[in-house]
């Protein structure tokens, strides 16, 4: 037996004043996503912004339904009408956050392994990497440099041959 470890490397930023103005701003859309999240059963609202490399943003935020597994999460909303509008730009960075009506977390939201898995794809597809930044509603931010990092040992299109 071989034990074997996987080191996850991301940061930690007290502010996002810290970050560059771009991703500011790319912070500030998935706010304001956020707060058009359609949410009416888990009154959990969730905002993403997608930046590409052409500068533009996309928004997405979580959009349910009363048969519960019919809904999306917010970075699926974003990943896919960046994927389905944009198919040919390369995605830099994706920014998430989060707020519920009925509690408050100083945690910021880590995205969920479906969402993990669609965001992979698409990094793969480009193969480049997509760095996630997660806004904590106490203003801090993570920033993890690739989906692939948050997601060890994925499946991937290369498994189906
Ligand atoms: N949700 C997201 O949109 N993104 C996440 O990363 C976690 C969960 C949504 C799905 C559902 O609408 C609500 O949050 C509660 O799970």
């Amino acid at each position: 037996m071989e034990p074997l470890h996987i080191h996850l490397a991301f940061e930690r930023y007290a502010s996002a004043e810290e970050l560059s103005p771009q991703i500011q701003l790319l912070l500030q859309s998935s706010i304001e996503a956020m707060h058009r999240a359609y949410a009416p059963y888990s009154n959990f609202h969730v905002g993403a912004a997608v930046l590409l490399e052409d500068g533009r943003t996309i928004q997405g935020n979580n959009q349910e339904n009363a048969a519960y597994p019919s809904g999306l999460c917010a970075e699926r909303v974003a990943i896919f009408a960046a994927g389905a509008n944009f198919p040919g730009i390369v995605i830099t960075a994706i920014a998430i956050t989060a707020s519920s009506a009925t509690f408050t977390s100083g945690d910021p939201v880590t995205p969920c392994g479906s969402c993990r898995q669609s965001m992979l794809e698409y990094e793969l597809k480009q193969n480049a990497p997509i760095a996630v930044y997660l806004l904590s509603p106490s203003g801090q931010v993570i920033r993890i440099p690739s989906v692939s990092q948050l997601l060890p040992l994925y499946f991937e299109s290369k498994n189906l041959r």
